[in-house]
């Protein structure tokens, strides 16, 4: 009998992406999708740690599968990414039915484990492998994607930002580039099998390259990949302020199938707090990087992260990042409090915040926000779009939704014939969180 597999991704679109991963080896290994955990034979919690919260959702889930283990004494429990790094073998000890742990630097160990164990998990007992791997970037990976269209591809691994609130350095090492010709074939054999947007992923996009032997930066990787055939959009996360450079803005703007959208987090709108937090840039180099992509590209969204209560915070602070808000008018926002993270610099700043007083700034931001975003929507009634059609509505099953080049979910009436195409789509009304349309014409273009 095909054995299975479950596999529970916590956090961000490089979790996501690592989860494909993990999938790829077990699914080239012989295992099948388990239906639910109950039926599988091996769980791998893929864990994030860039909060607290999201690190209590995995030990709740962890502890849910005491019970899940009593009743299936072959199951296998792996734990994967940050927080397996961070807690390393300590897990072992305080969870003694984890069988595995693995640092989202040896995702290609576990697939060395299962294949010396002959395919089989079952061989595999009390392995870890937390050491961070200087040639990561190098390895070829399988990967079991999640859709047929869209897909995302890493582009390099790992930070040396060190921001000050952020546990990514500690958890994914330190930055590498891969190189450009092994990125440009994985999104040709891509195109190939018919996907048709990829998402470029990285901590910092904009160093990509820096350790490359070749001489080709972030715009020079955009280009090359471009030219290739099938491919309709080119999207990327994330970009970080200080390395955003002017020879991209106008590659952006020079190439049509890079799509309309840049996720630029500002953090805080206190030169303040940015200096704690270690950005490296000042708010007002980071207005005149705004101001370069809009008048360089006037239909670009610019979505961004945002911490509340960072160590220090003042209400004046405060009240500069509500200001940053309209000031840059952001399409939409990732907004979070702060929370303390081990090993980070932020821990032993003074001055910790009130979490009564993060939550309230929290909200205040997110409401400020939503007044902004909503009428940047309402601009786009009456206009026509690209949209890119993923499927049917998840609200709605007699709708397709899909999405423009600036990022913004289009639900509308359609066939089914439509999944896959890229149709020409008018706006007839903005809602906050997503766009009504109605299909114009014949599809400009089809793609399958
Ligand atoms: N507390 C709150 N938010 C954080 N982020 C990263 N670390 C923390 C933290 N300790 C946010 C940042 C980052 C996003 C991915 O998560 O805004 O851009
Ligand atoms: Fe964390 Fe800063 Fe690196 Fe982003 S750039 S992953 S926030 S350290």
């Amino acid at each position: 009998m095909t054995k299975k597999y479950h596999i529970h991704t916590f956090g961000c679109q490089m979790n996501v992406h690592d989860s494909e991963k993990v999938a790829g080896i077990l699914s080239e290994a012989g295992y099948g999708q388990a239906d639910s955990m109950n039926d599988a034979d091996v769980i791998v919690l893929n864990t994030c740690s860039i909060r607290d919260k999201a690190e209590q959702k995995f030990y709740s889930e962890l502890g849910r599968l005491v019970t899940v283990k009593k009743d299936n004494p072959n199951l296998k429990i792996a734990v994967a990414g940050c927080i397996a790094q961070q807690r390393g073998e300590g897990l072992f000890k305080r969870f003694p039915y984890v069988d595995i742990i693995f640092g989202p630097d040896n995702i290609n160990n576990f697939q060395t484990w299962i294949m010396n164990g002959k395919q089989d998990i079952g061989q595999v007992t009390k392995k870890a492998a937390l050491d961070f791997n200087p040639e990561y970037h190098l390895k070829h990976l399988p990967v079991k994607r999640a859709g047929k269209l869209k897909a995302w591809v890493s582009i390099m691994y790992g930070c040396d930002n060190f921001c000050a609130y952020c546990v990514v350095p500690f958890t994914r090492g330190r930055e590498r580039s891969r190189s450009g010709k092994d990125i440009f074939n994985e999104i040709s054999a891509l195109a190939g099998q018919g996907f048709r947007e990829v998402t470029l992923l990285g901590q910092n996009v904009n160093s990509y390259g820096r350790n490359l032997p070749e001489n080709m930066d972030f715009p020079d990787l955009l280009k090359m990949i471009h030219d290739i055939e099938g491919l309709k959009r080119i999207r990327f996360v994330t970009s970080h302020p200080r390395d955003l450079s002017e020879k991209l803005i106008s590659t952006m703007k020079d190439l049509p199938k890079l799509c309309r959208h840049i996720h630029l987090p500002v953090q805080s709108g206190s030169d303040r707090i940015l200096n704690l937090m270690n950005r490296g840039y000042c708010l007002e180099e980071y207005k005149y990087k705004t101001d370069m992509l809009k008048s360089a590209m006037p239909d670009i969204a610019i979505t961004t992260d945002i911490i509340t209560g960072f160590p220090g915070e003042t209400e004046e602070d405060h009240q500069c990042t509500i200001s940053t808000l309209a000031d840059i008018g952001y399409d939409g926002i990732f907004a979070f409090k702060y929370s303390r993270r081990p090993g980070t610099k932020a821990l032993d700043l003074p001055d910790h915040v009130d979490e009564k007083i993060k939550a309230r700034r929290l909200s205040e931001i997110l409401t400020i926000q939503e007044g902004i975003t909503y009428s940047k929507n309402r601009l786009l009634e009456g206009k026509v779009f690209d949209v890119l059609v993923e499927g049917v509505s998840e609200t709605d099953c007699d709708k397709l939704t899909g999405r423009t080049g600036s990022n913004k979910i289009v639900n509308f009436y359609g066939s089914q014939n439509d999944i896959g195409r890229s149709l020409d789509v008018k706006i007839s009304e903005a809602k906050l969180h997503s766009l009504v349309g109605e299909k114009v014409g014949n599809m400009s273009c089809n793609y399958l």
